[in-house]
């Protein structure tokens, strides 16, 4: 594993040894295991081109805790910004750093980073997938049900980055996948054939044919960073796309709920329903730093 650019290009054991270190990381820092030795002198760029909470603190705090250190560049500040080209900045930041963090719109970015640098990249969101959020919520899942093969992820809401990488995650470990979204906003066409190939797979408009005894349901806001303008139109267009007690019930009584965060009560999920499944959704985001971390550590520590 050289770069973290999308999850399909990780195998199903790739996945399970990072989720196995990413477990190992949670409990040495739960028992005050000093980490500093992990990643020592290595410094991470973390590029953001769109907004963050929990992806920039993950890898900041994660870069602290295993010794070495963050730098946050913001694309308002740094020349790419102005037009500089990726090819160049890719060429210029692997001769000063040790890996890179870039959140941004297209995914192409990402590839030319890694296509151009020399050192490993990191993908922290794109318009079309979001690896780093999806490792977090295996992992979460896996310590509440203590397996994968044969539980059924339920994703209600648009066919979005979180639905694009949640498929792939889902299918790779040998989960069952089904997705309710209004026409028009489904996943990735090419993503959807190959689940449907490799797994189980459906698709369809109601989230209470969906959930039927889905062990485990997703959901994520209607408008994405970048579609702020598409607002009221998908407001419209998702209308009754929502985690409510319908729903919920629709599927096994002891399923959880997953969110990635920000959430919009009252849209993809109603108040109630988000705070009764609170602990899982903020265990899931504290698993973004332990996860965030086992990812450095293989990607940034020679020999990992
Ligand atoms: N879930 C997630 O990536 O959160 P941020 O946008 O706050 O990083
Ligand atoms: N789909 C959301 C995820 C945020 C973590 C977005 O791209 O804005």
């Amino acid at each position: 594993m050289k770069h973290l650019l999308k999850l399909r290009d990780l195998s199903r054991e790739e996945i399970l040894s990072l989720l196995n270190l990413a477990d190992q990381l949670k409990y040495e820092r739960k028992h005050g295991v000093d980490q500093t030795g992990y990643l020592k002198g290595k410094t991470l760029g973390m590029i953001f081109e769109k907004s963050s909470t929990r992806t920039r603190v993950s890898f900041e705090v994660g870069m602290h805790d295993l010794g070495g250190q963050p730098l946050f560049l913001s694309s308002n500040d740094l020349q790419i910004g102005r037009g500089e080209p990726v090819q160049d900045t890719a060429r210029v930041l692997s001769r000063m750093l040790d890996g890179i963090m870039i959140r941004t719109f297209a995914q192409k970015e990402v590839e030319d980073l890694a296509r151009y640098g020399s050192i490993p990249v990191i993908n922290g969101l794109t318009d079309y997938c979001h690896p780093c959020q999806v490792l977090a919520d295996l992992m979460t899942i896996r310590e509440y049900k203590g397996a994968f093969k044969g539980l059924k992820m339920c994703f209600v809401g648009d066919g979005n980055n979180m639905a694009n990488s949640l498929m792939v995650g889902a299918v790779r470990m040998g989960m069952k996948f089904s997705i309710a979204c209004p026409a028009g906003y489904e996943p990735d066409a090419e993503l959807m054939a190959w689940a449907k190939e490799e797994g189980e797979f459906e698709l369809c408009d109601d989230p209470v044919k969906a959930a039927r005894d889905a062990d485990v349901l997703y959901t994520d806001v209607w408008a994405s960073m970048g579609q702020e303008s598409e607002q009221k139109k998908r407001a419209e267009a998702f209308a009754g796309i929502t985690i409510d007690e319908k729903v919920m019930s629709s599927a096994k009584k002891d399923a959880m709920l997953l969110h990635c965060l920000p959430v919009h009560r009252g849209e993809e999920v109603t108040e109630e329903i988000f705070e009764a499944h609170a602990d899982e959704i903020f265990d899931e985001a504290e698993n973004r730093l332990h996860a965030q971390k086992a990812v450095l550590v293989k990607l940034l520590r020679s020999n990992a």
